[in-house]
């Protein structure tokens, strides 16, 4: 079957077209158009302006990519939720618009959940903890009896928001992270500030507040290496619990964060201590973008799931762990 996945939830409206063959995700195409902020922060309504302005122009250079037509495509599916409300609502909109006009099936995905499936599909792992670590969310996931559990994740900000705070904080263009990434390895000394693991929990702000106080007294790149050191190195510890928990051997790296050089070199190490393997999908499809939904629209459509547009409203605090997984 043939889907085209919407995805909305935060800066980025995408859309991929996806197939399943024998199984496997064929990726006919891949588009999307990204707000980007000097300042950073995002306006919701401003992020509701800019994607109801390009979807029609994106959904068009996709169909051209794939060389299709609305009429060959089977499934429309969209990222439901978590994620910006207004952002969010200008992707539902599109969705069921295509679907009804088109007399096309609609389904609504969890937009976590999508990044986990399509970095598996990606990867070829089967059984990961998943790290997923972006602007807005820092998670640790995994499959255990019928749902993805969240082991640990983030008490206040992403780990992607923190980075971009402080880069901004710096004096660095945005996104911030491959600088600070680049800094973290020409970093000499370690300068103390908190790590704040809670159980399973994560919390940055503190160390935000505290890394942002020391600016100016301290080297950049010492600085630097002692932020990412110890967000790194929290992420890192909870991962490896939850490894050692479920016993599971496969680590996934996801989200804009799997790009940093430091943090994959951190798990690597960890990973190849506790002989298990660590994957990565392609950057592109670590970033919200439309294969998210398209992807994880295949697997839920052929597992029977099925939603009418009138039950399609955007969730904007939607769990990972809500998600009834009846397709593993
Ligand atoms: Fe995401």
């Amino acid at each position: 079957m043939i889907c085209c996945g919407i995805e909305s939830t935060a800066h980025s409206f995408g859309v991929a077209i996806v197939s399943d063959k024998r199984g496997k995700c064929n990726i006919l195409a891949n588009e999307k158009h990204s707000v980007i902020t000097k300042q950073g922060g995002l306006i919701p309504r401003e992020l509701a302006v800019h994607h109801q302005k390009y979807a029609v122009r994106v959904l068009k250079e996709a169909l051209k990519k794939a060389n299709l037509e609305l009429k060959d495509i089977d499934l429309i599916s969209f990222s439901i939720g978590p994620g910006i409300g207004p952002a969010l609502q200008a992707g539902a909109v599109t969705a069921r618009a295509l679907a009804l006009a088109n007399n096309k099936p609609l389904l609504g995905v969890n937009h976590c959940v999508g990044h986990v499936e399509i970095g598996k599909a990606l990867t070829g792992c089967k059984d990961p903890i998943v790290v997923y670590v972006s602007g807005a969310n820092t998670q640790i996931i995994g499959y255990e009896k019928g749902k993805y559990r969240v082991y640990g994740e983030t008490l206040d900000i992403g780990i992607g928001n923190l980075l971009d705070t402080f880069g901004r904080k710096l004096g660095l263009g945005f996104p911030a992270g491959p600088i600070l990434d680049g800094m973290y390895f020409k970093g000499k000394k370690y300068v103390e500030l908190p790590y704040t693991v809670k159980g399973m929990d994560l919390a940055f702000s503190g160390l935000q507040t505290a890394a942002v106080q020391k600016i100016g007294k301290e080297r950049k790149e010492d600085l630097a290496y002692s932020l990412l050191h110890n967000a790194f190195a929290m992420v890192a510890e909870v991962s490896e619990r939850a490894l050692a928990h479920t016993e599971k051997k496969e680590l996934l790296i996801t989200g804009g964060v799997a790009a940093s050089k430091a943090l994959r070199q951190m798990l690597q190490k960890m990973c190849d201590e506790r002989k298990c393997r660590l994957f990565v999908p392609p950057f592109a499809a670590c970033l919200d973008n439309g294969l998210l939904p398209a992807w994880l629209g295949i697997v839920e459509y052929k597992a029977g799931n099925r939603m009418k547009v009138e039950e399609s409203a955007v969730d904007q605090r939607q769990r990972t762990d809500s998600i009834e997984v009846n397709w593993l």
